[in-house]
């Protein structure tokens, strides 16, 4: 299971139920790393999206506690216990867990893989993930160049796990 997030310097990552900024070339590379996965998200994530459609050419999987939830496209899940269930009908490689918070800080630390766009600058976010870097079990290991749209600098980053010494 891997996951994938754009962060700004305080690890914030949205605003008023939607995201921080618009970077066309980061989308592109969210949509490089999710077409033909498995997509997972809360429901506020799925509300977010356009018309509150799932993503194409995805699978797509949404949390939420309401029991009457239902969206055509989604497969719908009601629980963590679920969650993992239907992942484990998936090759672990090809699960993306795509937000929000709620979301990536429950799943975060089972994840093998994270993919971290890190904006440098401080929006005001008022949704927030934990510090990444403050976690020792995922090191770097590899980044892009700096890229610059819409005035703002950023850069893609691969976190992975690594196993942590006794
Ligand atoms: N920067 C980025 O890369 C990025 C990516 C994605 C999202 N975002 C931003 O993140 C914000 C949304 O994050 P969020 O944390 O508020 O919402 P969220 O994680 O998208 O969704 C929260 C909802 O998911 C459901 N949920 C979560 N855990 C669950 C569990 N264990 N069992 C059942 N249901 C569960 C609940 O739905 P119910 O209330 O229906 O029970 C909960 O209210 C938005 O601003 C969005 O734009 C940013």
């Amino acid at each position: 299971m891997n996951l994938i997030v754009a962060v700004d310097k305080n690890w914030g990552i949205g605003k008023d139920g939607g995201l921080l900024t618009h970077l066309p070339q980061d989308l592109k590379f969210f949509k490089e790393k999710t077409v033909g996965k498995v997509v997972v998200m809360g429901r506020s994530t799925l509300e977010s999206l356009p018309n509150g459609n799932p993503l194409p050419n995805r699978t797509n999987i949404v949390l939420t506690h309401r029991e009457d939830f239902e969206k055509e496209g989604v497969t719908v899940v009601h629980s963590m216990e679920a969650l993992m269930e239907l992942c484990n009908q998936y090759p672990s490689e090809d699960v993306m867990i795509i937000g929000g918070a709620s979301v990536y800080n429950e799943l975060m630390e089972i994840c093998d893989a994270l993919y971290i766009t890190k904006m440098y600058h401080e929006f005001e976010a008022d949704t927030f993930i934990k510090n990444v870097d403050a976690l020792p079990q995922f090191k770097v290991v590899w980044e892009s160049e700096v890229v610059e749209e819409n005035g703002i600098s950023y850069q893609w980053f691969e976190y992975r796990r690594v196993k942590l010494k006794a």
